[in-house]
């Protein structure tokens, strides 16, 4: 076992924060800002000849925007060529956006589409390497090494989750439990027994795997779980508290999407958990106005991919909010901020914009409720209404639960500026999320009872 193994016997979890030593950083960690500069230019290039050269749709895109691949001489010239939505991806439905024969695809991926066509992802061998070693660089940077036990919990599939995060993990040279999502209780049971040191799963799915070592009579703190590494979903420095002092170990945060790759776009150092490194080395970032095309300080992360071989995806508009902070830990790699939420998930609550992860800081601030709440969309009127669902810990007593429905209703109002209804409904009475979980449901179009 190479020394810098940690082993589950190395005492509390909060050791395994150390930065990854020098030697252990892979070639493209290492480059200088300058040398990344010139690298991400001649990767560009090559990406927009590629995109223009093989797929149709870029080509009339580019020539509809009078641009060439050769008229980017500068980093900053991208900002000329044009977006790539999600509707592009659906309108070329199922390969329409591919830039190689399909004897050169070796895996497909497709978003779960719940409204519409899905939208479909192809990688090469080339692309499946880029992923895997860019998802166990974010192992590494999690405080995972070589030796370590991964428990991957992501879903396997057509979500890029449980594969993608299990051929990172066989790169970092970790042994994979490819749990997969679902069976909650026996998920228990392999933690238990087999004594992973890291566990990947969306952060929701964490939480109802607590409550299930908590209904076996398992101190979640007694588990070998040293490092989790949640994404695929928003979650909130309120949320890596609890997760933290419930289960002691490291909670950071890993981001990706699939139309771009999958997880490991970019990733949160374990030592300074300030953010995530975008992998600027093979995804270029931007930051562009919302609600238009302009590039901002703070709105929506626009990526660009600089080293995709069957889906060369440009300026793609991810509608992830956030903004761009320079890099830490990884001092060549910029950070994005924490994700706050998505342009399409704000709610908009008689002019006042409301995201989910506002709510959720308040409600994991009052103590006596538990993590799990749901954002109940409804009409009054010709008025859009909000009701928060949260339930109470199994502790707290009527006049405890009454106490904190005024408190969540307090702190919306003081800190969002709008009025909701607060229901604080009993335990293990909202549903729980194997995965992804959908935090608001809209009973918008639902008959009134
Ligand atoms: O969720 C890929 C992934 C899997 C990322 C596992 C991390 C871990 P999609 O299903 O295409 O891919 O969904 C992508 O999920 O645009 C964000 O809105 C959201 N998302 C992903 N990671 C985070 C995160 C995967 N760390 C969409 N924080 C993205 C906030 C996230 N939102």
């Amino acid at each position: 076992m190479s020394p810098d193994v940690v082993t589950p016997d190395a005492g509390s979890a909060r050791r395994l924060g150390e930065p990854l030593p020098g030697e252990l950083l892979d070639e493209g960690e290492r480059l200088s800002p300058d040398e990344l500069r010139q690298l991400q230019l001649t990767r560009l290039r090559a990406t927009l000849r590629h995109a223009y050269d093989d797929v149709e749709l870029y080509r009339a895109k580019f020539d509809a925007a009078g641009v060439r691949p050769e008229d980017c001489r500068t980093l900053e010239d991208l900002a000329r060529f044009p977006f790539t939505t999600k509707a592009d991806l659906r309108d070329t439905y199922p390969f329409g956006m591919f830039g190689v024969p399909m004897e050169s695809v070796r895996r497909i991926h497709a978003s779960s589409g719940s409204t519409g066509r899905p939208t479909v992802v192809g990688y090469t061998q080339g692309d499946l390497d880029v992923w895997a070693a860019l998802v166990a660089r974010c192992i590494r940077a999690a405080g995972g090494r070589a030796g370590h036990k991964v428990h991957v919990s992501y879903g396997y599939g057509l979500f890029t989750g449980g594969l993608g995060a299990h051929y990172g993990a066989e790169r970092a040279g970790c042994t994979v439990i490819p749990a997969s999502s679902g069976m909650t209780a026996r998920q228990v049971q392999l933690i238990q027994d087999f004594r992973p040191e890291i566990i990947m799963v969306t952060p929701t799915y964490m939480l109802t795997l607590l409550d299930e070592f908590e209904r076996q009579g398992i101190d979640p703190r007694s588990t070998s779980l040293r490092v989790g590494i949640f994404g695929a979903e928003p979650w909130t420095e309120e949320m890596r508290r609890e997760i933290e002092d419930r289960l002691d170990l490291h909670a950071v945060d890993i981001y990706g999407l699939s139309e771009v790759m999958g997880p490991g776009v970019a990733q949160e150092c374990v030592e300074t958990k300030d953010g995530l490194h975008v992998w600027e080395d093979h995804i270029y970032p931007e930051i562009v106005d919302p609600l238009g095309e302009e590039a901002a300080a703070e709105g929506e992360l626009v990526l660009t991919t600089l080293t995709k071989e069957a889906l060369p995806v440009i300026r793609y508009r991810t509608r992830d909010l956030t903004r761009l902070l320079p890099g830490t830990a990884r001092s060549s790699f910029r950070r994005i901020q924490k994700i706050t939420g998505r342009s399409d998930d704000m709610l908009i609550l008689r002019g006042v914009n409301v995201f989910p992860s506002q709510i959720e800081e308040i409600v994991l601030r009052v103590p006596a409720v538990a993590p799990h709440f749901q954002l109940q969309l409804s009409r009054r009127g010709r008025m859009d209404h909000l009701t928060v669902l949260v339930e109470a810990r199994p502790e707290a007593d009527t006049a405890l639960r009454g106490g904190s429905a005024a408190a969540i209703l307090q702190g919306i109002k003081d800190g969002i500026g709008v009025t909701v209804d607060v229901q604080v409904v009993d335990p293990g009475t909202i549903e729980r999320s194997a995965g992804k979980f959908r935090r608001i449901k809209d009973l918008r179009g639902a008959p009134s009872s």
